[in-house]
């Protein structure tokens, strides 16, 4: 049922008076104890040490006399970046690829700051004129198969990894990791995203941020927020409930801000009700700094927002890349009364902050020699963890060393890594899935592959599929041209049937950055010759007696229910990383048993998403405005609400060997106090060792405010478990986390009633539930009223 959401009366035009009260730091500042180069001989006067000792950036403590040294030319330009090589800037920047850097003010002390993306992996270029040394950085698993593992301490390795490359290579800052919300399947950077939950999307982003900055360099959450499409992405006006914000949107930011401090935040290229987030203080200073307590400093993403005056005031500290006009305006606004100079003051400190922790200022010599070995074992791992076994009938998989094998599909050798763009990862290879198959140990049917690699050497030497560079520059890895999937003639499946004892099919897919994916065949849909070759290798296959497994190479969900049925296995290996045909080999073989689960609903068809009809917004074509009806109804909470079955749900994931949930157990006498304990063991039925993902849900009462079937509260994974070998898991909830945001109250409330807690191993597989009580509404966190829409729309509801 859509109902209409009113405007709220309150309005939501927050004043904020930018005075110092406004500053949230953490730090006091005592300039008497300054220390300055030569500040050996201190003088306890402070006003003596103003004026004999020359400010100079050395520690928290000197922050503020720097700030005062600043003149207002030198503090304008500190606040926008150097440009973008490429982009109209030529920074000087000494590691090539980078793609934005801070201003430096050698007088003060205060360096340059190197910044490069994420999220798959550092971003730079991989060679440099005149040199024979390389930079490659290790590409990692997408961030979707990575929230597919439901183990923060995968993620934690990967960023840990990760961040060492940043520090090596001598940048400081990340900008990554990213954890937009998987609102519609179509997104073309969902890959670069966690989930459709906020809870896994706070985890993972916390788990990496924590191992990034493990390495003392900065992380960058982004984007913040609401920007979950491509179409448009720097115009269209995001218009969204304040409870859905709060719930969905913001909620993996505000897990991640208070879960591991990142060093900064990038604010988003869209408008959220009304106003550009780069411009939003509501979002930038209200929501981030007053209800969160966030001490970093904000970024804006590259050429974000229309107005630097704007920027300034809202609380977004920096413009990035920056151009000199955006300094010239801030300057001028200044100047002229309409920006009181201690808005640009608060900004700088936020910023000034964060760069005292900075390898650059800490005069950190790189090496440029990460160990990439390392990393790639850490990237294998991983992609093998994020593996999701979608089907397993009878068990084809794993196959044992000793079966021959034919392959299908082109992407089986030009295997995709990750998505395009600016979370592409300029790796020294990517192992395809048939050469990671043959490096394990497997026979592959040779005849086969060379009719693969004949078909697409011919086409690939054609000017239409010739791969070439990004049109957004080197820096952006290249641009591959999909090449039709190789036409198979009868006889070709019929005799590699008979030369082989099991078909694997790999579909593969690739999105990127600027552009979201369609609903049409070869994109969303499988395109025809696909699903050819689906029908007829399993028709043959399985006349002969054998099976056939499709491994899918995709970034997001694609339609599955039309064909799945046809073939006996499909492992979701999504979009691993550089070590793709080694972690696909592991999974194959049984050297690793799959313990993925789905973090993203696979729907039976486009139109059961949610958001299918609102999404990418009206006017249809050329998009101005996408609103969000859906509300709070998001994947799977849609799903579990309104009895949408998927074909695959949120959670799902098979392992080959089998597990029961059971024993669960809750504390508190049935009675909500302050903390809910939970506890289920686990235990592994099967006859293989493997792990499992408990998965907490919650179904909370409808009082005041309605609630979703199921809400996903907590998740743990066990350790590796032998057969009949067991584990207790055990979880405990606060009232935040089992809390609702209402809107008229601007508060987080727990509603009386009786909850339901579900533990299971997906969000429609629930092996036991146990209920407790809540005697009176609580309110359990009072926050500031921000971010009301500002126009009437409809919202739906049970
Ligand atoms: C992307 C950001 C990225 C930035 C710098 C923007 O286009 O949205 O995610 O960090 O470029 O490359």
């Amino acid at each position: 049922m859509l109902k209409k959401l009113k405007k709220k009366k309150k309005s939501n035009l927050l004043t904020i008076t930018l005075t110092s009260s406004l500053i949230l730091s953490g730090i006091t500042f005592d300039i008497a104890s300054a220390q300055s180069p030569d500040s050996s001989t201190v003088q306890q006067n402070q006003t003596s040490i103003v004026q004999t000792t020359p400010s100079f950036l050395t520690d928290a403590a000197s922050i503020e006399s720097v700030i005062q040294a600043m003149s207002l030319e030198e503090k304008a330009k500190f606040v926008v970046g150097v440009g973008m090589p490429g982009f109209g800037g030529t920074p000087p920047f000494e590691v090539t690829g980078a793609v934005g850097g801070t201003f430096g003010i050698p007088r003060l002390g205060i360096p340059e700051l190197r910044l490069a993306d994420g999220p798959a992996g550092l971003r730079i270029r991989p060679t440099r004129p005149g040199q024979t040394q390389t930079y490659y950085a290790t590409a990692f698993p997408i961030a979707t198969a990575l929230a597919s593992t439901w183990d923060p301490a995968t993620a934690e390795a990967v960023g840990q990894a990760q961040g060492n490359e940043v520090k090596e290579y001598g940048v400081d800052l990340l900008l990554a990791p990213a954890l937009n919300i998987h609102r519609n399947p179509l997104n073309g950077r969902n890959f670069e995203y966690y989930s459709e939950d906020p809870l896994i999307a706070g985890k993972m982003a916390a788990a990496m941020v924590n191992g990034v900055q493990s390495n003392g360099v900065g992380a960058t959450i982004k984007h913040f927020a609401a920007n979950n499409q491509e179409t448009n992405r720097n115009s269209i006006d995001t218009i969204v409930s304040e409870r859905a914000l709060r719930e969905i949107y913001l909620k993996g930011f505000e897990i991640a801000v208070k879960e591991s401090h990142p060093w900064s935040v990038m604010s988003s290229y869209n408008k959220l009700n009304g106003t550009y987030t780069s411009q939003n203080a509501d979002l930038l200073t209200t929501i981030l700094r007053k209800d969160w307590g966030y001490t970093g400093f904000v970024m804006t993403d590259w050429f974000g927002g229309d107005n630097p005056v704007e920027q300034m005031k809202a609380g977004n500290d920096m413009i990035m890349p920056g151009m000199s006009y955006q300094s010239e305006l801030i300057k001028a606004a200044v100047e002229g009364g309409n920006m009181d100079e201690s808005v640009l003051d608060r900004n700088i400190k936020n910023i000034l902050q964060i760069v005292i922790q900075t390898p650059e200022f800490k005069k950190y010599q790189n090496t440029d020699k990460p160990d990439l070995t390392a990393h790639a074992q850490t990237a294998r791992n991983a992609a093998a963890e994020g593996m999701v076994l979608l089907k397993n009938d009878k068990m084809p998989l794993p196959i044992s060393k000793d079966q021959k094998i034919a392959i299908f599909g082109n992407t089986q050798i030009e295997t995709v890594k990750g998505g395009t763009g600016s979370g592409d990862v300029n790796a020294a290879y990517t192992t395809s899935i048939v050469d990671g198959l043959k490096t394990g140990g497997y026979q592959i049917n040779q005849r086969l592959l060379q009719e693969y690699k004949t078909y697409i050497d011919t086409l690939r030497s054609q000017d239409q599929y010739k791969i070439k560079q990004s049109p957004w520059g080197e820096d952006f890895g290249k641009l591959i041209p999909a090449i039709p999937e190789k036409p198979l003639a009868d006889s070709e499946i019929a005799s590699s049937s008979k030369e082989s004892d099991i078909g694997i099919i790999v579909i593969g897919r690739i999105s990127g950055e600027g552009a979201d994916r369609k609903v049409v065949k070869g994109d969303y849909l499988l395109s025809d010759a696909e699903q050819e070759m689906i029908s007829k290798v399993s028709a043959e296959y399985h006349k002969q007696g054998k099976k056939v497994a499709v491994i899918l190479n995709i970034g997001g969900p694609i339609e599955v229910a039309s064909w799945r049925d046809k073939v006996d296995s499909i492992l979701l290996a999504w979009q691993p990383g550089q070590e793709a045909g080694y972690a696909v080999a592991d999974v194959i073989s049984g050297k690793v048993n799959p313990s993925g689960k789905l973090a993203t609903t696979f729907p039976v068809k486009y139109s059961d998403v949610a958001s299918a009809n609102s999404f990418p917004g009206t006017p249809v074509g050329n998009p101005k405005q996408v609103v969000y009806n859906e509300d709070i109804y998001v994947g799977y909470r849609y799903n579990t609400t309104f009895n949408v079955k998927p074909a695959y749900e949120f959670g799902y994931g098979l392992s080959y060997t089998s597990f029961d949930i059971n024993h669960l157990n809750i504390n508190e006498g049935k009675k909500f106090k302050d903390k809910l304990k939970v506890s289920a063991m686990v235990e592994n039925t099967g006859n293989l060792s493997g792990r499992e993902v408990v998965q907490v849900y919650v179904s909370a009462p409808d009082g005041k405010l309605e609630k979703p079937a199921v809400e996903l509260k907590a998740f743990g994974k066990t350790k590796d478990l032998k057969p009949h070998q067991r584990e207790l898991l055990q979880f405990e909830l606060n009232a935040k986390d089992l809390a609702s945001y209402d809107e008229g109250e601007n508060a987080w409330v727990l509603e009386k009633g009786t909850y339901t807690v579900k533990v299971g191993a997906s969000s429609e597989d629930i092996k036991e539930s146990a209920t407790f009580t809540v005697d009176h509404d609580m309110v359990v966190e009072k926050v500031n009223e921000a971010l009301a829409p500002k126009v009437e729309f409809e919202r739906l509801t049970k």
